[in-house]
């Protein structure tokens, strides 16, 4: 949460450079938003409001300089006001810095700083670093010592950049919140994540834990907070900056669910061996899922749900795996062997509970391994093993097309368990999955079902074995993008209490796929029909269940273990749509960020 975009050397474009860098990042964060520009003099403007409040404020004017910062805010400290927007100053309107992440010693620092004579305007954390510049600054110390020094007592987590009036040079530093700089031959960018300056560069080099980066017209520096110089790699990132667009889709959501076909074939790829039968994600990861003898989970939200899947994947391969929310690993951790691996499922590779319940089973000597979408994000980089997930940028904040994405990943994790060989009718219908996505997308009457429960009082979603993470994920996406109630349940949990809650304005989606415990699965359905609810079947025909269904989403037939991912784009779909005929911001759902870097 929060985005950070930094931009040195673009003359009199940094204004606009900044603004579309966090256009691209304002999945991040966006009830507030503002820019500093350092020429001759320091320019802040800033605004509560998503970015185009500060676009209108700042439209026909222009702010000189070539070194420039700017951020979108989510907030922790401090409700979404134009006081609490960043970037933050000090006392003398000279230094200006952003921040994405928590200072958990602010008070005592701020305390220390009203003593010594600091007005504070905010009622944020970040306050207290420009003020912290300015006090070093008056005692004499360079802008750079004086920014070492004020990291250098931040407790918590934080990526931090900082201007001064009338310097040419960025300050940047991280500790467990991304940070990313973008190497161009007549510029350098600065941001939380890649797409915020895809546009100008794809060579990026990733900030490490306790780095500090130097931004100047004469280039770029990485070192140490104590100053000694580090050798940083340049990497090339893979991505196309049109995939940071929205293509002529109305929302990011929409162009993601399209384009889960694209997203599943590029993680198949030189993975599955049609003729052999096999799947090669590698010899590392080979080694780590076949030497595990057991395997626990560890995920947030959308992830978890994959994370579900993937434990009851694995159990059926006879390895015990488990999933846990990553947040209760770290408050109850369980116990391990050995032999046990811990498997980190996380889109961004940045949300903050899931590293450090990755970083909680390490202090306790577990291997890890991450399934990630993000190349060279904290998880890939901290864990001893990583899977790409290989989906493309995912800006929409409600995560679509890298929970297929996961599944699929998981499928291939299983599939080397076994050796790395699988039967020839599961990788034809790997191969097939993308297509069958396709003809979901092509045939679906998502909109009509939207169209005739948007009014209802709630949502139900339930399924049974793989269907059961499906429902779950079903809810979650109703409840995130329309506001509404919506709850999921393992189907045979129905009847022990949430039953009480059903009605004839409740619908209740059941997710019917695949063939254990599905007649099982009809027979809740038909609890739910005799109670006068209105029935949605999601289902791949192998049962009778549109026979009590109101309406029905059909999938084709797959592998029983595929068929969820088909299910899943349904829900969707009936989300979206839902969403969108009540007016909501569909790709900027309220309170919501797309990568929580808090825990
Ligand atoms: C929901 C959603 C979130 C994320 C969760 C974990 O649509 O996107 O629930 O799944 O915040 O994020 P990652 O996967 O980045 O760890």
């Amino acid at each position: 949460m929060c985005g950070i975009i930094g931009a040195v050397g673009r003359g009199d474009e940094t204004l606009d450079v900044l603004l579309d860098g966090l256009s691209n990042l304002e999945y991040r964060g966006y009830d507030s938003a503002g820019v500093a520009v350092s020429g001759g003099e320091l320019s802040v403007a800033k605004r509560s409001g998503e970015l185009e409040v500060l676009e209108d404020a700042l439209a026909g004017k222009s702010l000189p300089g070539s070194v420039g910062i700017g951020h979108t805010r989510w907030s922790t400290h401090g409700p979404p006001t134009d006081e609490n927007a960043h970037p933050h100053m000090d006392c003398t309107d000279t230094v200006a810095v952003v921040h994405n992440g928590i200072i958990e010693n602010y008070q005592s620092i701020k305390e220390e700083l009203a003593a010594a004579g600091h007005e504070f305007e905010s009622e944020t954390d970040t306050e207290i670093v420009p003020h912290l510049i300015e006090a070093q600054r008056a005692d004499g110390a360079s802008f750079e010592e004086a920014f070492r020094h004020a990291v250098g007592r931040l407790e918590g987590s934080y990526a931090i950049a900082a201007v001064l009036e009338g310097s040419d040079t960025v300050y940047a530093a991280r500790n467990d919140s991304p940070l990313v700089l973008g190497v161009a031959d007549d510029a350098t960018y600065l941001g939380s994540d890649v797409p915020a300056f895809l546009e100008f560069t794809d060579r990026v080099v990733y900030l490490e834990d306790g780095e500090v980066a130097e931004l100047s017209l004469d280039g770029w520096d990485v070192t140490t907070l104590a100053g000694e110089s580090v050798e940083k790699d340049v990497r090339t990132v893979d991505w196309e900056s049109e995939e940071t667009g929205k293509s002529g889709y109305d929302h990011y959501m929409l162009k993601e669910i399209h384009e889960q076909p694209r997203a599943l074939r590029q993680c198949l790829q030189e993975r599955v061996d049609e003729l052999s039968g096999t799947v090669d994600l590698g010899d590392d990861i080979a080694d780590a899922v076949q030497n595990a003898e057991s395997i626990q989970l560890v995920a947030c939200g959308t992830s978890y749900h994959a994370a579900l899947y993937a434990a009851e994947l694995f159990r059926s391969q006879g390895v015990p795996a488990q999933a846990f929310v990553a947040s209760e690993y770290v408050t109850s951790p369980p116990p391990h062997d050995d032999d046990t691996l811990v498997v980190g499922v996380t889109q961004s590779g940045e949300t903050a509970d899931t590293l450090s319940a990755l970083r909680d089973a390490q202090r306790r000597g577990v291997d890890t391994l991450a399934v990630t979408n993000v190349v060279g994000s904290t998880a890939a980089r901290e864990c001893d093993g990583v899977l790409y997930i290989r989906s493309g940028p995912e800006i929409g904040v409600a995560a679509t097309k890298t929970f297929s994405a996961q599944v699929l990943a998981v499928n291939m994790v299983a599939a080397v368990m076994g050796n790395g060989s699988a039967s020839h009718e599961f990788v034809s219908a790997l191969r097939d999955l993308p297509g069958q996505v396709q003809t979901v997308l092509d045939e679906t009457n998502a909109r009509e079902v939207a169209e005739r429960f948007v009014d209802s009082d709630a949502y139900f979603f339930i399924g049974r074995g793989y269907d059961y993470p499906v429902a779950m994920e079903g809810a979650l996406k109703m409840k995130e993008i329309s506001y509404k109630h919506a709850e999921g349940f393992p189907a045979g949990e129905l009847k022990h209490g949430p039953l009480a809650l059903v009605t004839a304005n409740t619908p209740v989606f059941a997710v019917v796929t695949g063939e254990t415990g599905s007649e099982k699965t009809v027979g809740n359905v038909k609890e739910v029909e005799a109670r006068d609810a209105p029935v949605v079947a999601v289902t791949d025909g192998r049962t009778d269940v549109e026979r009590y269904a109101d309406e029905v989403l059909e999938v084709p037939e797959t592998d029983p273990r595929l068929a969820p991912v088909l299910a899943n784009v349904q829900l969707q779909l009936v989300s979206y749509h839902v969403a969108k005929q009540l007016g909501r911001n569909i790709d900027k759902p309220r309170n919501l960020a797309k990568s929580v870097t808090v825990e």
